[in-house]
C-alpha cells in the first residue's frame, strides 16, 4: 500500500483521479464544515466549484430543504444562507437539509478529484476513522491537501502527515512518497499542538483578522466526529462500510 500526498490540487489534472483513492483535506475550513454538517445530519453536501453555479442549482431546489453555503475571502456571500464557520452548521439549521457548498480552495479540490474511484472528505474532526476506512480498503493512496489558491499551505500538509501517521501505526509496511515523508516530518514537529500551528499558519492569521478565531479551535480537535464522508455522484453523503 503505497500514500502519495499532492502538496496542492494544481500539480495534477482531473484525469490524475482516474481509479485512485483520494482523501480531500482542506483544515480551513471547508472539510471542518463538511464533516460538522455531516455530523449534525445534513443529508448531503455538494460541493461545487463556482459562485454561478451554486446560484444555479439552487433555483432548482425544493424550497427550504437546500442552504447555500460558503464563502469569498473567508466571508459570507451575499445571498447565501451560511458562511464557512463549521459551529454555524448546527442541528437545529442542517439536519436532513442539502447543502450546496462554494470555498476557495475546498470545495474546487473535491470537484476536480470527482473521478476518483473513491474520493474521502477528512479533517482532524474525523481523521482516525479516515485512518481506518483506508486501511480496510486496502488501496494505494492519494492524499489531496487542498492548499490556497494553488500553494502549500502548512495546516493541510501537517494534517496529511497526521493522517498518515495514523496509518503506519494501524499498518506497518505502508510505503510514503517523498511528499508524505515531508508531511510526515512536518507533523512530527508541529502536530503536537495544532490549535498553535494553526493560530500560526498564513490563513489562520487571516481568520483571526477577520473574527473567526473561534473556528480555528473547532478545526483543531481531534477525532471528536468519528464519521466517513463519502463522495459520490456529485454527493458528499456519510459513507456505511461498502
Ligand atoms: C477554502 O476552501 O479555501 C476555505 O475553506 C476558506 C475559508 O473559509 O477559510
Amino acid at each position: 500500500m503505497k500514500v502519495n500526498v499532492l502538496l496542492s490540487p494544481n500539480n495534477v489534472d482531473e484525469l490524475y483521479f482516474t481509479s485512485k483513492t483520494t482523501v480531500v483535506i482542506d483544515i480551513l475550513r471547508a472539510t471542518s464544515v463538511i464533516v460538522q454538517a455531516l455530523n449534525n445530519g445534513a443529508k448531503e453536501v455538494i460541493p461545487v466549484g463556482s459562485i454561478d453555479f451554486a446560484m444555479k442549482i439552487s433555483v432548482n431546489a425544493h424550497g427550504g430543504q437546500t442552504l447555500l453555503c460558503g464563502e469569498r475571502n473567508t466571508k459570507m456571500i451575499d445571498g447565501f444562507d451560511l458562511g464557512n464557520s463549521p459551529q454555524d452548521y448546527t442541528k437545529g439549521l442542517v439536519h436532513r437539509k442539502s447543502i450546496i457548498l462554494f470555498t476557495t480552495n475546498g470545495s474546487k479540490a473535491i470537484v476536480k478529484a470527482k473521478y476518483s474511484e473513491k474520493l474521502l472528505v477528512a479533517s482532524f474532526n474525523n481523521l482516525s476513522a479516515i485512518a481506518e476506512r483506508l486501511i480496510d480498503l486496502g488501496s494505494d493512496v492519494e492524499i489531496v491537501a487542498a492548499g490556497s489558491n494553488g500553494m502549500f499551505c502548512i495546516e493541510d500538509t501537517i494534517c496529511s502527515g497526521a493522517l498518515i501517521q495514523i496509518m503506519k501505526s494501524l499498518k506497518e509496511d505502508i510505503e510514503i512518497t517523498d511528499a508524505g515523508w515531508a508531511s510526515l516530518v512536518l507533523n512530527d514537529q508541529f502536530g503536537s499542538d495544532i490549535g498553535k500551528m494553526l493560530r500560526e499558519s498564513e490563513h489562520g492569521k487571516i481568520l483571526i483578522g477577520n473574527g473567526f478565531e473561534e473556528d480555528l479551535a473547532f478545526c483543531s480537535e481531534r477525532d471528536n466526529m468519528p464519521i466517513v464522508p463519502f463522495y459520490k455522484g456529485g454527493e458528499i453523503k456519510l459513507s456505511k462500510k461498502d
